[in-house]
């Protein structure tokens, strides 16, 4: 009878979406104690760790954003609502954009006007590059969705002077020839260019320079290429990330050393406020591992290798700490994400992957790895927004579905710069074969209305984990939130079945300051926790 009793009691706990994954098989083993201090506040998770890189490669701009002011598809000056509707609820904080390697290549002039001359894109499929997509256009995506540009100029083939006069083109307020014309094509007030990327892997496809004379054309690039918006001055001053690393062997942690040793003894003339980071999840170039229609054995080695994303940030960040200490100069990792095989059927050079439920516990992996070094990284942008490798959104023609890494970076929102606290753990293993993993990760974060955030990846495919967090600095009345998982390790949304992958409500229990809650096996959960 009290037997009976209980189990009403705690069936009234649970949420629908708890109730109908019931957790037969936990046993101690399952449960994972944690404690989080909200009284010892560490760095701000910078919003800008949710940023999001958009290149003309495949279908990421052109039909994925950009599909023209007549097309049938409804649109805002040409831009798709869908995909704008979308982004907003992210509260996406900057796109990088124009690339990538096309940045590269890429001549601003030819992409604004009233008439636009056809280019190639050689970096990806040599398609034709219509050019219909450019800074204006960029300028109206960024305003539609609420976001701020990050623009990388073209040291690879470009000159000084034509970066030079972009920024011109787009900043300054005084009446000069490139103002003027910015006016004549529909835009007379300076537009805001908070972020500015030096080049881009100008170690490979953007030039193949050593860091030597990477080092040397950079600070050129620094030194005239300028913010003249008033607004900009001081506080919103434009920062400018020179071309890091992009792994972790010695010719990368040479290009750290010398980029931040020529920072550390600049003159006036010239600074920078940022170094970039590029490391994508891939097993083997080409990427062989498929997207979707692979099993555990897979889905483990792929998270195995994406956490050396926490590695590589610490060996570059011990070398920024010897000539920065003060940690002045962010690392930004503005190409992350995962790098699988082109879908069967697909284009050469277009990228096009599936997103499945390991792509969302492997964003979580990330977003929490940044979280933990938010004192030096304070900038990332996932690879990248709509259509092409690790995507929020894939789009077919009309048809839009949102990815479970887009679930992801929604239930990740409140993250955005709220206060990193410190929750310490034993994680356990997870094991498959010869990959040994933890079987979970967390962070927590403290809002600016006092709220604890909580999030909680159970990589475990297998089992669920019942997660009990103490809360010291702070007195939980309450918690819930919304956890994602889906019935396969590679489950996906189609555009036939949009919500294999979705989240659900999920509640925690609270009792005298312990937070209880069960997460299912591979699933991403966050939760905020009320005073
Ligand atoms: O994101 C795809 C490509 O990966 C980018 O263009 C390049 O910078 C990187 O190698």
């Amino acid at each position: 009878m009290l037997a009976r009793r209980l189990a009403f009691v705690a069936a009234a706990f649970l949420t629908p979406a708890m109730a109908a994954t019931p957790d037969p098989q936990a046993t101690a083993a399952d449960t994972v104690a944690m404690s989080i201090d909200a009284s010892k506040p560490g760095a701000k998770i910078d919003r800008n760790i949710f940023g999001q890189f958009a290149e003309h490669l495949g279908t990421g701009i052109y039909e994925g954003v950009w599909v023209g002011p007549d097309s049938p598809i409804p649109n805002t000056r040409g831009i798709r609502n869908d995909v704008v509707a979308a982004l907003k609820a992210l509260k996406v904080p900057n796109v990088r954009w124009p690339g990538g390697c096309f940045a590269d290549e890429y001549h601003w002039r030819k992409g604004i006007g009233k008439s636009r001359l056809a280019t190639l894109n050689p970096n990806w499929g040599g398609v034709i590059e219509p050019n219909s997509f450019g800074t204006h256009e960029f300028m109206d995506l960024i305003g539609q969705i609420g976001s701020e540009a990050y623009l990388s100029v073209n040291i690879g083939s470009g000159t000084p002077q034509e970066a030079a006069e972009w920024l011109e083109y787009l900043t300054t307020d005084q009446p000069t020839a490139l103002a003027t014309e910015r006016a004549a094509n529909g835009h007379p007030a300076p537009y805001k260019i908070p972020y500015l990327g030096l080049g881009n892997e100008s170690w490979d496809c953007g030039g193949n320079m050593t860091p030597e004379y990477y080092t040397r054309q950079m600070t050129i690039y620094s030194r005239f290429v300028r913010n003249f918006n008033p607004a900009q001055r001081d506080a919103g001053k434009m920062l400018r990330i020179a071309v890091g690393p992009g792994g972790g062997e010695s010719r990368w942690t040479d290009w750290t050393e010398v980029v931040m040793k020529a920072w550390q003894g600049h003159q006036w003339s010239w600074d920078m406020e940022g170094l970039s980071l590029h490391n994508y999840t891939v097993i083997k170039w080409p990427p062989a591992y498929a997207s979707v229609g692979f099993g555990e054995k897979e889905y483990a080695e792929i998270l195995q290798k994406t956490l050396e994303m926490d590695g590589l940030i610490a060996k570059h960040s011990a070398i920024m700490d010897r000539y920065d200490p003060e940690k002045k100069i962010a690392l930004v990792v503005d190409e992350w994400g995962a790098w699988y095989a082109k879908l069967p059927g697909s284009p050469e050079g277009f990228l096009a992957q599936q997103n499945s439920q390991r792509d969302a516990v492997l964003a979580a992996l990330n977003l929490n790895i940044f979280a933990r070094h938010a004192d030096r990284v304070r900038m990332a942008n996932i690879a990248q927004m709509v259509n092409v490798l690790q995507a929020m959104i894939l789009t077919d023609k009309e048809k839009m579905v949102l990815t479970p890494t887009y679930h992801v970076f929604h239930m990740y929102v409140p993250f955005q710069d709220a206060t990193f606290v410190p929750v310490s753990f034993d994680a356990g293993t997870y094991a498959q074969g010869d990959v040994k993993l933890p079987r979970v990760d967390a962070i927590a974060a403290k809002d600016a209305a006092g709220k604890i955030w909580m999030a909680v990846a159970n990589v475990d495919p297998n089992r669920p984990a019942t997660i009990t967090a103490s809360v010291a600095g702070l007195a939980p009345r309450s918690a819930a939130g919304q956890t994602l998982t889906g019935p396969r390790v590679d489950s996906v949304n189609t555009f036939e079945a949009p919500t294999s992958v979705t989240p659900k409500p999920i509640a925690a229990r609270v009792q005298g300051g312990t937070v209880t809650l069960t997460v299912e096996p591979k699933s991403v959960t966050v939760i905020a926790v009320q005073p």
